[in-house]
């Protein structure tokens, strides 16, 4: 108990902004007022018990250097927002390339061509003595991803899947995690005030008030490698049902309008002046008192990795905590908030917040 120690693999803008979180709130006291986190503290553990012990990459701007270095290195564009030692005593070890860097992203990913094995990762993960690994690799990363799900379970460490690959809400990975007794927390981290809680609350709203959904879009963009490695729409199935299914999951008639083609929800292109400012555009149509029609229409802009840090700063004390009451497999409770496909979907974000506060009091098993 006392500290969090977490592994990352991908050391992209998210982690970028996931590492200077930490730091921004390392002092904070009880009771202050901490935007985009829960609390100070969670449980017994303040942010800043959050220590960074080992993180992956494959980009040779990167390899090779201390995370502190690293962070700001390569494409990353993530600015300087907190005070931080100039080093961090972590040096970044290079992952197995596999399918994260997609073929018009070599350049700007820039990868080494080193072999490494699961061995190499487990080792580094055991010497570090991770408790945790964070899964933060560009979208489209299954084999990869699957490879440090499998690494993680190998060293001992608990899993949080920040991205759109299914292994929380995979019944094999649930196994697996279960049978190791080691906490499986995802997929695909939910903003703090992302297009998908808005969207989300828009489209529930909508619902509980009687109007009828007929049909909705989300369309996303942003100037970041992030949404320049989804321009290949090939590596968006996932991002795209992680979406999706965030959105259709609050509405009775969801899965039906999924069916007609009356949902498109996703990554829209990449505007490389926007940089890490996302903007979403949401627009629902439905029918109301008589047949009536109703159009909501909102635009939200927001910096998108400030959205990330905070959901996965709590994710991280939530796993951890899991990890010490010896709870292995999903921790519903934990995912439902954070992430947008959960093991466990809850009817409503507020719903979601219950659970987690639930569970880290006690009174909520997983
Ligand atoms: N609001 C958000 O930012 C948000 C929300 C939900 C999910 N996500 C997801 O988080 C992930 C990370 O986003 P980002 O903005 O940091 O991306 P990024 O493009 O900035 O960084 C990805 C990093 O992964 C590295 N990488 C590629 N293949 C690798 C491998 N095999 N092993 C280790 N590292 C590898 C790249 O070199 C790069 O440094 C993305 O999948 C993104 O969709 C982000």
């Amino acid at each position: 108990m006392g500290r969090v120690r977490v592994a990352l693999a991908g050391v992209g803008n998210c982690a970028s902004a996931l590492v200077q979180g930490v730091f921004y709130y390392m002092n904070a006291e009880e009771g202050q007022e901490v935007p985009g986190l829960t609390s100070v503290r969670l449980g017994p553990y303040h942010v800043g018990d959050i220590e960074w012990v080992a993180a992956f990459d494959v980009s040779r701007d990167k390899v090779g250097k201390d995370l502190a270095e690293a962070i700001f290195s390569g494409h990353n564009v993530t600015p300087r927002f907190a005070d931080m030692p100039p080093r961090l005593g972590v040096e970044v070890s290079p992952g197995p390339v596999l399918d994260g860097v997609a073929p018009h992203m070599w350049s700007r990913f820039n990868p080494h061509s080193l072999e490494v094995s699961l061995g190499d990762v487990v080792d580094v993960l055991r010497s570090s003595d991770a408790d945790l690994l964070v899964n933060l690799l560009p979208v489209g990363s299954e084999e990869a991803s699957r490879f440090y799900a499998r690494a993680a379970l190998e060293a001992g460490a608990g899993f949080v899947n920040g991205i759109p690959v299914f292994i929380a809400s995979s019944e094999e990975w649930v196994r697996l995690y279960e049978e190791r007794g080691l906490p499986l927390v995802g997929d695909d981290i939910k903003g703090q005030l992302g297009a998908t809680v808005l969207h989300r609350t828009l489209a529930r709203l909508m619902a509980v008030r009687g109007v009828l959904v007929e049909e909705t879009y989300q369309l996303n963009i942003g100037g970041n490698t992030d949404f320049e490695n989804m321009l290949a729409e090939e590596r968006l199935a996932s991002k795209r049902t992680s979406k999706t299914r965030a959105v259709t999951s609050v509405l009775p008639n969801g899965e039906r309008l999924e069916s007609e083609g009356r949902v498109r929800i996703g990554p829209s292109d990449y505007v490389p002046f926007l940089g890490n400012t996302k903007v979403a555009y949401i627009h629902i149509k439905g029918r109301s008192f008589a047949g009536f029609p109703v159009v909501l229409e909102a635009k939200l802009t927001v910096d998108d990795k400030s959205m990330f840090a905070g959901a996965m700063i709590d994710a991280i004390r939530g796993a951890k905590i899991a990890m010490d009451r010896g709870i292995g497999g999903p921790i519903y409770s934990v995912s439902a908030p954070f992430f947008k496909h959960p093991p466990l979907q809850a009817p409503s974000d507020e719903e979601a917040h219950r659970w987690f506060r639930e569970f880290i009091e006690g009174a909520r098993e997983r």
